[in-house]
């Protein structure tokens, strides 16, 4: 039976209530729902995003968030257990050179290739979008390149696994200080502030209009069949094992265009793959024909 408790305790009193076997617990069911692997150095890490969820709930200790996890409502409860343990650290046109190689060499190819091939069609995917900035990054480089693109039927998927991530992405909502360093070529007209301290700002209409977002968990099957001309999936491999990250590359690979790209985080390589994905750039990778 959960302890549920009638004033929530203070996150010192659930400190003491966290236990390896707790630990040990969550971060398998992490694992098996997000394919996320969380050592053993990550225990206050995970302390820290899950006391809050444990204090909502009102819940006396860990161990009574576990059965609860455990138990008949456990279900429903998973959706928001995955959301507290992801980590969503993301910025807008992070890794500034794939946005330029995008812009310079992928989405003229793109065109050419959708003529060439009479399909009209090129499709983007952010695979992993966390709160946004990633997709809208890239609808900017597509609206700058509209004068090419517009012939074609032009298509940018965002997805995340978590639910809070995709519904904060939709909205298109930013501190004006996560926009200030970009260039003005990257921020002038893509935005405008929403409040009277103009201390928030918001995505223009016509790039939010660009995107579809949903969540997807890498993990499960995927609604899309492609091919796609480009996909981003940066900065989610890193937090999985090595199985995983080969089942997920291959899978990527299988989506793609030959002769599509895959963008994928700084400190990530796919050493395994160069049969299938060959290096043209940093952490930019061409499929092979
Ligand atoms: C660090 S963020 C990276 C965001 C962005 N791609 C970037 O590079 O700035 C990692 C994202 O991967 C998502 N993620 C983790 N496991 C996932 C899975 N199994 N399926 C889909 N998304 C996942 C997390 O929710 C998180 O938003």
């Amino acid at each position: 039976m959960s302890t549920a408790v009638s004033s929530s305790l203070q996150r010192t009193d659930l400190e003491s209530t966290f236990t390896d076997r707790d630990f040990a617990f969550f971060a398998r069911l992490v694992y098996e729902k997000s394919g996320i692997v969380l050592a053993d150095h990550k225990k206050s890490m995970m302390f820290s995003r899950l006391v809050r969820r444990v204090r909502e709930l009102k819940l006396g200790s860990f161990k009574a968030y576990g059965e609860l996890l455990r138990g008949p409502d456990g279900e429903a409860e998973v959706g928001d257990f995955i959301n507290a343990m992801t980590t969503n650290l993301t910025k807008f046109f992070r890794e500034d050179h794939h946005f330029e190689f995008l812009e310079s060499t992928a989405l003229p190819r793109a065109a050419q290739r959708a003529v060439q091939d009479g399909t009209r069609r090129i499709r983007l995917w952010s695979a992993g979008c966390s709160s946004g900035e990633e997709p809208y990054s890239i609808a900017i480089c597509l609206k700058r390149a509209a004068s090419q693109l517009r012939p074609h039927d032009v298509r940018l998927l965002a997805t995340d696994l978590d639910t809070n991530m995709v519904s904060r992405a939709a909205a298109g909502l930013y501190p004006k200080s996560a926009i200030a360093a970009l260039p003005p070529h990257w921020r002038n007209g893509h935005f405008h502030s929403t409040d009277k301290t103009r201390e928030q700002v918001a995505v223009e209409d016509d790039l939010r209009a660009m995107i579809t977002f949903r969540p997807l968990n890498l993990l499960h099957d995927w609604p899309m069949s492609g091919p796609f001309d480009a996909i981003f999936c940066r900065n989610v491999m890193i937090y999985f094992d090595g199985p995983t990250k080969v089942r997920l590359v291959n899978r990527l690979a299988d989506l793609l265009q030959p002769g599509g790209w895959l963008f994928i985080g700084h400190s990530e390589t796919l050493l395994e793959h160069q049969d299938r994905l060959r290096l043209v750039g940093r952490t930019i990778y061409e499929r092979i024909a």
